[in-house]
């Protein structure tokens, strides 16, 4: 079985993306394994996850300025993630548009997850923005970063439908689980090799035919 390929995860708050990452990880077979958290919020709840699972963290001061980040910041990102031979860069819920020399680092190598169906409902509360609009089916998307927010090419998307009765926590929710399995899969789709970029495609090498 070859090496695992190296992981950083970014995180806010919760953290619940990071952990089902950090569960799959532990698979023999799944072909990465996480070895760093960042977090810009000293009390996210992913670093209490970090800490039960043994997975290095570091806190990061990413400045005042809210949902950007310092050029000093970025460039300790990306010393912390270099310094640990770190292969992809996962965001998941950080709050912070990735820019600057971590960014520069990483160009294509860097994925976010979303919880809409992009393009539809791209930045902050994105299951308000599809309740709002009446949408039957939202869902997430895994998607490669680029210098946009939450435009860059899709990996993997799920479906989940939207009910009458739903509440934006009952929305989220159902988004979520649906996430974290996108999440775990387009990690083992890019760790082991099988993606590939064609302008906004990405491609899954498929040896089955059925993609
Ligand atoms: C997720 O809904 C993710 O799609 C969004 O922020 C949320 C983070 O949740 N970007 P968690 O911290 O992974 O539990």
């Amino acid at each position: 079985m070859p090496a695992k390929l190296n992981i950083a995860v970014l995180a806010s708050g919760r953290g619940s993306n990071f952990e089902a990452l950090a569960l799959a990880a532990t698979k023999d077979d799944y072909p990465a394994r996480i070895v760093l958290l960042i977090t810009d919020n000293p009390g996210a709840g992913a670093i209490r996850i970090a800490d039960r699972m043994g997975i290095d963290r570091k806190i990061v001061d990413c400045g005042p300025s809210r949902g950007s980040m310092s050029v000093e910041s970025s460039f300790k990102m990306k010393e912390y993630c270099t310094g640990k031979d770190v292969k992809l860069v996962c965001r998941a819920g950080f709050m912070r548009i990735v820019k600057g020399p971590l960014l520069d680092e990483f160009a294509g190598r860097m994925i976010n997850i979303h919880p809409a169906l992009l393009p539809s409902f791209k930045g902050l509360d994105a299951q308000k923005q599809a309740l709002d609009y009446g949408v039957k089916y939202s869902g997430c998307t895994v998607h490669f970063v680029d210098r946009g927010i939450d435009t860059g090419p899709v990996i993997v998307q799920r479906i989940v439908p939207v009910k009458q009765n739903d509440t934006e926590e009952k929305l989220s929710a159902r988004i979520l689980a649906e996430e974290h399995v996108a999440y775990a899969e387009a990690v083992r789709l890019y760790a082991a090799g099988r993606l590939s970029v064609d302008g906004r495609r990405v491609l899954v090498d498929d040896p089955q035919g059925d993609r």
